[in-house]
């Protein structure tokens, strides 16, 4: 009993730390393990509280994983993971990985044709982790945040469901470059009406936060302003949701 509760400190004031640890990343759930590892992180070690209901999702979600997840997991005390992390993830699955270092500005000169996604000071995480999620999907270059939120908080990756494995995520702690070498697209709810695969290659595309939308500056650098038509009386779409829409709306435009 006794050693039961100390190893339940020793995981609480770890897992504590590893929150605040830029070298690692704290996945909370079943999803965000198995995006980490179908991209190639390099997970430490997976907590569960049934080693056979985590045997059952890895069979019916992720087959693929099962020995490597299974290898990985040891079983945690009790009602420890509800301690572990401020909401318990229903799946019953903890997990720890290192987390990579990310040069924003290799993101940036990725040559690849694919848009980069530039978010100016978001405040909700879980809105982050959802233009990760979408940005991921679309196959984006990256994802760079301008201020404010770590991008790799455990509750960015929740909502990104561990994505962040699968593109370069960063803040950009100096802001953009004075020379930049993308076409810069602003999305403003006042801008020119969105035509779809109009958008230039290699755009670095800026969204604006939640509630203020994007900054003078950003709007004055850049080449176009850009905005998705809504009906009369909408003023403007989720933060996320208009990530999605123009992410998509160049993809299924271009890719035949
Ligand atoms: C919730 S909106 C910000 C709303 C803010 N009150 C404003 O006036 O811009 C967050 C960001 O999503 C993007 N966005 C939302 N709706 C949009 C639209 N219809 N067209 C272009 N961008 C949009 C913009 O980049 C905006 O800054």
């Amino acid at each position: 009993m006794i050693a039961a509760v100390s190893s339940e400190q020793a995981l609480i004031s770890r897992y504590g730390r590893a929150r605040r640890d830029e070298g690692l990343a704290v996945l909370e759930g079943f999803h965000p393990l198995k995006h980490a590892l179908r991209f190639e992180a390099t997970v430490l070690e997976v907590l569960c509280e049934d080693r056979q209901a985590l045997e059952v999702l890895c069979e019916q979600l992720a087959p693929d994983l099962e020995q490597e997840i299974m290898a990985l997991a040891r079983q945690a005390p009790r009602g420890a993971l509800a301690k572990i992390a401020p909401t318990r993830p229903p799946t019953g699955v903890i997990s720890l990985a290192e987390r990579p270092r990310v040069d924003p500005l290799a993101a940036l000169a990725d040559a690849r044709a694919a848009p980069v996604v530039l978010l100016d000071d978001p405040r909700d995480l879980g809105n982050i982790g959802a233009c990760v999620r979408v940005a991921a999907a679309a196959d984006a270059g990256g994802v760079l945040v301008s201020a404010g939120h770590d991008p790799w908080h455990p509750d960015v990756l929740r909502g990104a469901a561990g994505l962040h494995f699968a593109l370069p995520v960063a803040r950009l702690p100096a802001g953009l470059p004075a020379r930049l070498e993308r076409p810069l697209v602003a999305l403003d709810p006042d801008g020119e009406p969105l035509r779809a695969g109009s958008l230039p290659a290699r755009a670095l595309l800026a969204f604006g936060s939640e509630r203020r939308g994007l900054g003078e500056e950003l709007l004055a650098r850049a080449d176009r302003r850009v905005a998705i038509p809504m009906r009369a009386g909408v003023s403007s779409l989720n933060l996320a949701t208009s990530v999605a829409v123009v992410l998509f709306a160049e993809r299924l435009a271009t890719s035949g």
